[in-house]
């Protein structure tokens, strides 16, 4: 068992070469925030060891992770990943840590083993920093490594300032940036750093060759030429990432015995669970914290995301947020069900049905064409096409409530609040802005009335 770690995650950086106008690290793959997938890989580790940089649209990341319990460091100008880390450096010393490992927030893996591992190498070797390295054929854009004869790092170049034949050719071996270092011989070295580099930056990977020059020693541990370490700079790295993970995934649920029919158009989230027996066919995108049950059948083109859906079926085109679906209901196709629809056993919601926190009870039916917000909706209801919940009144929202086993005719308006009592029957066309008593018949549109026409006269010829 490792000795306690703090980390110090780098997400200030723009990500200039994303071309976006929001900060890289919110970045998503498979509907994730790069950012969310460190944290969530750092979920062990007590909140107070984690000290995450940023600066680049600091309000978003912030915002994008309010639940979450985070402490950051401000880092207005970003001079660089050496200032970012001497940034948080005197809270560091502070927490009293003996090792804190640093991490770009833009590489999504974090090989949390690996790094405890080299936090052992390093206190084990007294090192002053630990750095795990890859192997890649093409190591264009990576800082290389070079090494001295007895196999510890000399130094780091950054692609903008290394010469291939000043090195002697190419080298493979690249620093990851995943780092260990040991707080108390590092502290001296980090106001050392200058930014006298073809970037003009503060780099971090000049620590190593300070550390070099003061005769101390950095190991550098390989982790192979896996791509999972890969730093995401690019819509190109960005969609190459996604993929890669999305295959995988999709592998896993296949393995795991959930019928992938066309898996290659089937994205799913790194944190949906799929039962074993559940059977979704492509192309569909599946994310957030969905959970889906054995028995479960989606057909194509549905978009889901946060939602829990029993052994029901859903059916092509649906949209579905935030929502839960019960065992034996069926939805779709082109339902929409927004957050807080819940759809009860044997429930129905069919075509161009759009449900918004609205409880369907067991064997309620909305067959087609309608909207149901802030509603109660209770057993056996049957609602007629194109009945709408009139929920909001310019100001504020307002609930309905249909009892059980009532009957809505179509084309009704319900203007909320506003209650159908059990048993009732609502008439076509109504709009319904008073409670309607159990078992009662509400007609509420005008009378027709047929008027006989008079006979008229023939135009004269002219
Ligand atoms: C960095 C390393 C490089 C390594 C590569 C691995 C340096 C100088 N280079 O290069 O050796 O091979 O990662 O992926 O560190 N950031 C800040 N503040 C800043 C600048 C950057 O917080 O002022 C953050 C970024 O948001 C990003 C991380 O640091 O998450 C790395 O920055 P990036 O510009 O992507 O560095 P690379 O050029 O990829
Ligand atoms: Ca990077």
């Amino acid at each position: 068992m490792s000795a306690t770690l703090g980390y110090v995650l780098l997400a200030a950086g723009k990500g200039t070469r994303m071309h976006s106008d929001s900060p890289k690290v919110l970045q998503a793959v498979l509907g994730k925030p790069l950012l969310g997938y460190v944290f969530d890989a750092l979920a062990h580790v007590p909140p107070g060891l984690v000290w995450t940089v940023i600066g680049f649209g600091a309000h978003e990341v912030r915002a994008a992770f309010a639940a979450r319990d985070l402490q950051f460091v401000l880092q207005e100008e970003q001079l660089g990943t050496g200032h970012a880390v001497s940034l948080a450096w005197p809270e560091i010393v502070a927490s009293g840590l003996t090792h804190v490992c640093v991490l770009n927030g833009d590489t999504p893996y974090v090989p949390v083993q690996e790094v405890e591992a080299l936090a052992d190498l390093c206190r084990d070797e007294g090192a002053a920093m630990g750095m795990l390295t890859l192997e890649l054929e093409n190591p264009f854009g990576y800082g290389r490594v070079v090494r001295f004869p007895d196999g510890t790092v000399l130094r780091v170049v950054e692609e903008k300032d290394f010469d291939a034949v000043e090195y002697g050719g190419e080298i493979n071996e690249v620093n990851s940036g995943v780092y260990v270092f040991d707080v108390a011989q590092c502290s001296g070295l980090l106001a050392k750093m200058d930014r006298d580099n073809a970037q003009g930056e503060f780099y971090l990977t000049q620590l190593i060759s300070l550390c070099a020059e003061a005769g101390l020693c950095v190991a550098g541990m390989p982790f192979g030429s896996s791509e999972l370490l890969r730093g995401i700079n690019s819509p190109q790295e960005l969609v190459d990432f996604e993929e890669a993970l999305r295959a995988r995934i999709v592998a896993g649920h296949l393995r795991s015995g959930v019928i992938l029919r066309g898996g290659s158009s089937i994205v799913i989230g790194p944190d949906v669970e799929i039962a074993p027996g559940a059977e979704i066919v492509g192309p569909c995108e599946i994310y957030g914290r969905t959970r889906i049950e054995r028995g479960a059948r989606i057909s194509s083109h549905c978009w889901i995301r946060d939602a829990v859906l029993g052994p029901c079926q859903v059916k092509s085109f649906s949209h579905i947020e935030g929502a839960r679906i019960g065992e034996g209901a069926s939805v779709g196709p082109y339902a929409r069900l927004r957050p807080g629809a819940d759809i009860g056993r044997k429930a129905r919601v069919g075509n161009f049905v759009e449900v918004k926190n609205a409880t369907l009870h067991e064997g309620a039916k909305a067959g087609h064409l309608s909207y149901l917000g802030d509603s109660d909706i209770g057993a056996d209801v049957n609602i007629g096409a194109g009945t709408i919940t009139c929920n909001y009144d310019g100001v504020r929202k307002h609930r309905t409530e249909i009892r059980e086993k009532a009957f809505i005719g179509s084309n009704t308006a319900l203007v909320a609040p506003v209650v159908v009592g059990a048993g009732a029957v609502v008439g076509a066309g109504s709009v319904v802005t008073k409670d309607v008593p159990d078992a009662a018949l509400c007609v509420a549109r005008a009378r027709q009335t047929n008027i006989e026409r008079r006979k008229r006269q023939e135009k004269p010829q002219s």
